[in-house]
């Protein structure tokens, strides 16, 4: 597809997003020669910069310094600042004549993307801002705004915030970001079910015991606790990034590839989610936790309620494992055990397809555990594991786990897109297959509120956990039977 010359002008252009994400994905895509012949950024925010000093409070980190000094200036010559003094909801005459004129000047023909990097109780104010200055109107030129997550706080204020924006932009115009979506390994998990024949027949209940995603980070909350203390791990991770992993392994095969046929899936798919309102199955099948003080390699770690700006007595959860189930035709009776936390022992992001044990065992003596697992490794040593049994040598038939393996790191020179580089650029190019639509946020905040709403009441435990183990020890009573949680090593 063709990237048509154009003007992105990114609100909260001063804030740690850009410069850490957005202007090195965009310095990547001019470097790959993926940037149109005109284009150029603007950067908008509260606090008076120059250009020049803007470019500088963005400037590339070490990593691609080996570049030319000429090269990376002239990326840099491309990026521009415009303040609104102090306000978010005025002085937008004067950030339409400046729009107006690089528009000019640099031949954008027109098309403005808008990056709304802010919080999301600007979104609206901006929406209505840029409306009364005609900047939604596509009659020359097309118009597309992008907003960060988190995309709403609940069912209620997530519907609230499309219905804002849906005042002033066409659906179609609005591209929600969900950086998960941007991740190769991500993308893949399509091209898996539906570019083979061999995993799609056994991708149902007949096959499938269980699946079970793991999203683990040793890190804390580091400098975030303000925002994070009212989120929670349930808002931050599971409603979004969790939830759009799991469609994607729930949903039916689209009709094509086209962007709304996959979206239209995914709905379905999260709406097959069964809600979960009755408190015995909420408090059975839902866990939080929070990290506790602890030593890590002999030094002293904070536990959650230590953290800078958050509340002492804070409630809010470093740990969620929810298990759920999917109520149609494909995965009746099929649990999914989903769990994110902070503070675990390492950084992994993983979906394990758990498939049943074959009917009839004939190797009686063989006492590891021979079921087939499929491990989607979405980070990081990104790739696909297939675990099968096979023959030790020698006699009789003793049987072993073998490993069929795939890397992306075995593709040698493939470049693996960053995440804000692919959904940048995907939104540049008008294709809006790796964004969430209005309707599969809601339904996926549907879903997650009744577990919020239940995790408010006092008869809700918190459980603590140490800093560098895999979560309360609670949460193994989830998984019943048999199983337990897979945590993640390399094998
Ligand atoms: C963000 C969350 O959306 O995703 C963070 O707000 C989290 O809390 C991050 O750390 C994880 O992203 P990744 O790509 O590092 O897995």
């Amino acid at each position: 597809p063709k990237t048509e010359n154009q003007l992105l002008v990114i609100f909260g252009a001063s804030g740690d997003l850009t410069a850490r994400k957005l202007v090195p994905a965009l310095y990547k895509l001019y470097k790959d020669d993926h940037l149109p012949e005109h284009f150029v950024v603007l950067g908008v925010a509260r606090s008076f910069m120059t250009d020049e000093q803007f470019r500088n409070r963005v400037a590339l980190e070490s990593k691609y310094l080996d570049d030319s000094e000429a090269f990376i200036e002239a990326f840099s010559e491309k990026l521009f600042y415009e303040d609104l003094h102090k306000k978010y909801d005025v002085s937008y005459r004067e950030l339409n004549e400046r729009i107006q004129n690089l528009n000019t000047v640099y031949q954008c023909n027109n098309n403005f993307i808008f990056y709304l990097s802010t919080p999301p109780s600007l979104f609206e104010a901006i929406a209505k801002n840029l409306t009364a200055e005609g900047l939604n109107d596509e009659r020359l030129g097309w118009k597309r705004l992008i907003v960060e997550k988190p995309f709403g706080y609940s069912l209620d204020t997530a519907k609230a915030l499309n219905e804002g924006l849906h005042r002033y932009f066409k659906e179609s115009q609005i591209y929600r970001i969900d950086h998960y979506l941007g991740k190769e390994t991500v993308q893949n998990i399509l091209v898996t079910r539906f570019a083979n024949s061999v995993f799609e027949p056994l991708w149902n209940r007949d096959y499938i015991d269980h699946i079970e995603i793991t999203n683990a980070e040793s890190g804390g909350v580091e400098s975030r606790g303000g925002y994070y203390d009212k989120s929670g791990a349930l808002r931050d991770m599971f409603q979004s990034h969790l939830l759009q992993l799991v469609a994607l392994i729930v949903m039916e095969p689209p009709l094509s590839a086209d962007p709304e046929e996959i979206r239209n899936e995914k709905l379905k798919a999260l709406k097959s989610l069964r809600m979960m309102t009755d408190p015995e199955v909420l408090e059975r099948d839902t866990i939080r936790g929070q990290y506790l003080s602890s030593m890590i390699d002999g030094e002293r770690v904070n536990g959650y309620r230590e953290e800078e700006d958050v509340d002492p007595d804070s409630i809010t959860e470093t740990y969620a494992a929810v298990k759920f189930f999917v109520d149609n035709w494909r995965w009746a009776d099929v649990p999914f055990y989903v769990r994110t936390a902070k503070r675990m022992p390492t950084k992994v992001t993983e979906v394990v397809i758990h498939f049943k044990s074959p009917h009839h065992q004939i190797f009686k003596n063989s006492n590891i555990n021979k079921d087939n697992k499929l491990i989607i490794r979405i980070q990081p040593d990104e790739g696909i594991l297939l675990k099968f049994g096979v023959k030790v040598p020698g006699q009789g038939f003793k049987v072993e786990r073998g490993n069929l393996d795939f890397y992306y790191s075995g593709l040698g020179d493939s470049h693996i897109m960053e995440a804000y580089e692919r959904l940048l650029l995907d939104a540049m190019q008008g294709d809006a297959t790796l964004y969430a639509r209005a309707d599969e946020v809601e339904a996926a905040w549907r879903f997650t509120d009744p577990i919020l709403n239940y995790w408010k009441s006092p008869k809700a435990k918190v459980y603590g956990y140490s800093a560098g183990v895999w979560g309360p020890e609670h949460a193994n009573e989830l998984i019943e039977g048999t199983h337990e949680w897979r945590n993640p090593g390399r094998n």
